[in-house]
């Protein structure tokens, strides 16, 4: 696949930026619109891979979907049938897991038989997470020793309580989506807040759903009627421009319409607690999804110390904080943060494996690690196929002493696909080779 060369900035970035649709929301959009009778409005739709595997497997549902310019997507959904081949999520864990949890008791596909598939990568992660709650419920689920592909079998459900070992959205989604089509309650307590954006959107649907400070509710069976959404900017994605305008000195870059969930705007108290200049200004309207405009202005950074209450609010954030971490001043240690492991791709392991061929000080933790800011060489890194790894590699050449090669740099697509664009926008000086 392609590689990025990334080349040190000559001067200060500036301007504005609009980031890309937020890729859980998105997502769940597609799922939620897909599953409603009726017509569903999406504004902002994520142009990217993974929400187009999610996208096209609520067509191949039955869902009817109509794609329109500039992020809006028109579905008409309400009735399920069972699709013809295996679906396949792709690189795409939220659009597996959450769909998972819609079809172990979907009413219309009692009596089927579903194959969810996904690339190597997804079928790398694990699954039990959401196998075993199911299967709690009343879930027919088989898999290959609790990875993908997974075969669901729909049946009845009934509601129930579940305790989380780690805070994952995608989890306590799954379980909630269950629960929706199952009799009587469910609840799902996390040992830390993961991304609300399941229980936010369910009413826009007219289902109840209870956001509780430690987890979430539901009680069904439920059904959902159409509904207009409109997907904020990615917290996630805006957080590679701001960490560019953070690093490169002089820098000043506005970014509009962004996310201001506070279960995503962990990274942005961590920038400002290494020392970037960042102002949130909410906007004045208020819709399920808070959202605003971030100016961030460069500054020196230095390291910081981050702790597990901190991880769930910026669990992508961590590839492009060690990023970060890397040309800061003094140590940044990151402990709690074991979930990184399970992610697109190792992302402890693959982080400071990387970090360590461009010549940085870095010492690998079981849940974290403690990278030791200077000065970045250039080199060569690889992406694992992971595009949160590339993303931040791009970043950090940025401020290298000499040009980065980021190898299987396609995978920003996944969900950023403007990405390269946005940051020549600004001033940057990235090619692919
Ligand atoms: C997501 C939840 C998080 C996050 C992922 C998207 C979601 O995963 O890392 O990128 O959309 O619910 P976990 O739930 O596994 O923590």
């Amino acid at each position: 696949m392609r590689r990025l060369v990334v080349s040190p900035a000559q001067g200060p970035l500036a301007g504005r930026n609009r980031p890309p649709g937020d890729k859980s929301v998105s997502q769940r959009a597609a799922i939620l619109g897909g599953l409603a009778r009726g017509k569903t409005v999406i504004h902002g739709f994520l142009d990217s891979d993974d929400a187009a595997s999610t996208l096209s497997a609520m067509e191949q549902l039955g869902a009817r979907v109509e794609r329109g310019g500039a992020g809006r997507v028109d579905i008409h959904g309400g009735a399920l049938q069972a699709p013809a081949s295996p679906l396949d999520l792709g690189n795409s864990g939220t659009g597996l897991r959450l769909l998972a949890g819609v079809l172990a008791g979907h009413p219309d596909l009692v009596g089927q038989r579903i194959e969810l598939t996904g690339d190597e990568s997804l079928s790398s992660r694990p699954m039990a997470r959401i196998i075993d709650p199911l299967t709690l419920m009343g879930a027919r689920i088989t898999s290959r020793d609790g990875r993908c592909p997974l075969v669901i079998e729909p049946a009845p459900l009934r509601g129930s309580s579940h305790t989380l070992k780690m805070a994952s959205a995608q989890v306590k989604s799954a379980i909630l989506l269950a629960g929706m089509f199952a009799q009587g309650s469910t609840r799902v307590i996390e040992p830390g807040h993961s991304r609300d954006h399941t229980e936010r959107m369910l009413p826009r649907f007219g289902v109840a759903a209870q956001r509780l400070p430690n987890g979430a509710a539901i009680t069904g069976p439920q059904s959902l009627k159409g509904a207009e959404i409109s997907v904020p900017g990615d917290p996630s994605s805006a957080a590679f421009i701001m960490a560019a305008a953070a690093l490169v000195a002089g820098s000043s870059v506005q970014l509009d319409n962004v996310g201001l969930n506070p279960t995503r705007s962990g990274f942005f108290s961590l920038l400002q607690a290494m020392g970037a200049r960042v102002d949130i200004q909410p906007d004045a309207s208020e819709g399920d999804e808070p959202v605003g405009a971030v100016h961030v202005q460069a500054a020196p950074l230095r390291g910081i110390e981050v702790s597990q209450a901190q991880v769930p609010a910026a669990i992508d954030e961590f590839p492009l904080l060690m990023a970060l971490a890397a040309v800061a001043e003094g140590k940044t240690v990151i402990r709690g943060a074991a979930e990184l492991r399970v992610k697109e791709c190792d992302r402890i392991a693959v982080m400071c494996a990387q970090l360590a061929r461009l010549g940085v000080d870095v010492q690998e933790l079981e849940d974290g690690a403690i990278v030791t800011g200077g000065a970045v060489n250039g080199g060569v890194v690889e992406s694992h196929g992971d595009h949160r790894i590339a993303m931040s590699f791009a970043v950090l050449g940025l401020a290298a002493e000499k040009p980065i090669a980021v190898e299987n740099a396609g995978w920003i697509a996944t969900s950023y696909p403007g990405f390269v664009d946005d940051l020549r926008a600004l001033g940057a000086d990235l090619a692919w080779a």
